[in-house]
């Protein structure tokens, strides 16, 4: 994986140490407030019901605050970009990310709108020239901000696009020019997954340094059967990415934990709804 541009980190150091500086803040002023009380006694808590060991593994694993970290989704027209907006909501929640920017292939825009983005999970969407904000002179502002890039889905095409340098589009145009870690999470039918020219390309893509994440079995709208060509584990990389990017140490992942996060498309917990629905979602494609 390429590594993000050194004049990001401090920005990135900083945000991180301010706003957990003002979180603690927050909690002692609450405290503070609660000490003043009188507080009536409290009934005793019923006891937990005990987690189950993997699921405890991949919380821990991906209850971080990686709230500074600033990553960069790539779309495109893969029918798995309906879970799109779920897995970042989740990753929102989960991770606290909170500096996230979408940008659309047109395929991507024609199976999910920009609203899902922009008004339900709340980030910046861009899927034109024309969508990109003043202070962003080019595609290139906008690969230098990222820290993180995640390709999600990756369509064959895009893949192909990515292999060979074409850039004929805002999506493509930006990957090109960024300079941080990228995740590319391939989502094909699995025939597409296994023809050579395939293979060349995802081959090539490793070889530059991205991270393709491996396809896993999922339900094909287009075959109505079981194929590998559904997005993958793409939470391990990602995860390790982000953490690299907010320059933490990196979760270790364990067998169970890894598994979980990705039997969900996006974690385990079953609190998680929006993971619950996303990872229904992602394990389809046509
Ligand atoms: C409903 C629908 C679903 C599609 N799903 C996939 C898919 O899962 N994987 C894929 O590689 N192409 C898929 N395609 C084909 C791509 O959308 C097509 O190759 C397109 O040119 C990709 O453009 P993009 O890479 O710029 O998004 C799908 C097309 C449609 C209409």
């Amino acid at each position: 994986m390429t590594r993000p541009p050194t004049e990001h980190g401090p920005e990135t150091q900083t945000e991180v140490e301010a706003e957990t500086q003002t979180q603690t803040q927050v909690e002692a002023e609450a405290g503070a407030e609660t000490e003043t009380e009188v507080q009536p006694e409290p009934e005793p808590e019923p006891e937990p019901e005990p987690e189950s060991e993997s699921e405890s593994d991949a919380d821990a694993r991906t209850h971080l605050d990686l709230s500074g970290v600033r990553l960069l989704v790539c779309v495109s027209g893969s029918v798995a970009a309906l879970a799109v907006p779920h897995i970042l909501l989740w990753l929102t929640g989960r991770l606290r990310l909170s500096r996230i920017r979408v940008l659309l292939t047109p395929m991507a825009l024609r199976l999910v709108t920009k609203d899902s983005f922009r008004r339900v999970v709340g980030c910046e969407v861009m899927c034109d020239w024309d969508d990109l904000p003043l202070e962003d002179r080019s595609h290139v502002s906008v690969a230098r901000w990222a820290q993180v890039a995640l390709v999600l889905p990756a369509t064959a095409d895009l893949v192909g696009k990515l292999a060979h340098g074409i850039a004929d589009d805002l999506v493509s145009s930006t990957l090109m020019a960024v300079s941080c870690p990228t995740v590319v999470v391939p989502s094909t039918s699995e025939t597409t997954w296994n023809k050579p020219v395939m293979r060349r390309n995802v081959a090539q893509l490793r070889a530059d340094g991205l991270e393709v994440v491996e396809p896993r079995t999922g339900h094909s709208l287009a075959t109505d059967a079981d194929e590998k060509g559904s997005m993958g584990d793409y939470l391990p990389p990602l995860i390790a990415a982000l953490a690299h990017a907010a320059g933490r140490p990196a979760p270790v992942p364990s067998a169970a934990g890894s598994s979980a996060a990705g039997s969900s498309a996006a974690g385990s917990s079953t609190s998680a709804s929006a993971a619950d629905t996303a990872s229904s979602e992602s394990r389809r494609n046509l």
